[in-house]
């Protein structure tokens, strides 16, 4: 099957945008490592929900047109968050759908690493 390119832009709270690339069916994550992108700390556990370094923050409407529902895990992930908002989420659980091509999520401005 054909790979469907789909473009995300991470907006840092320094507000330097960075616009990156991946396919349908990478997770946030993935787009961040393949493009190696330079977010202090990010995705340090790999994706193995123990980190929270991967926290985002979406707009009310991406946030609510996100393909999966926040686990328990995944919530839980989330309470050591720092700047936790309303529609956080973990970068490593979300699945880019060609619905969301072209999203921008915002990066807080500190990495809290759980595992700290
Ligand atoms: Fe560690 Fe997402 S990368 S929880």
């Amino acid at each position: 099957s054909e790979k469907q390119e789909v473009s995300i832009t991470f907006v840092k709270a320094n507000g330097e945008r960075i616009k990156a690339k991946g396919n349908v069916g990478d997770s946030i994550l993935d787009i961040v490592v393949n493009n190696e992108i330079d977010l202090d700390g990010y995705g340090a556990c790999e994706g193995t929900l123990t980190c929270s370094t991967c926290h985002l923050i979406f707009s009310k409407e991406v946030y609510d047109a996100l393909p999966n529902k926040p686990t328990d895990e995944e919530l839980d992930m989330l309470d050591l968050a720092y700047e936790l908002t309303d529609t956080s989420r973990l970068g490593c659980q979300i699945i880019m759908t060609k619905k969301l091509d072209g999203i921008e999520v915002r990066v807080p401005s500190t990495i809290n690493d759980a595992r700290a």
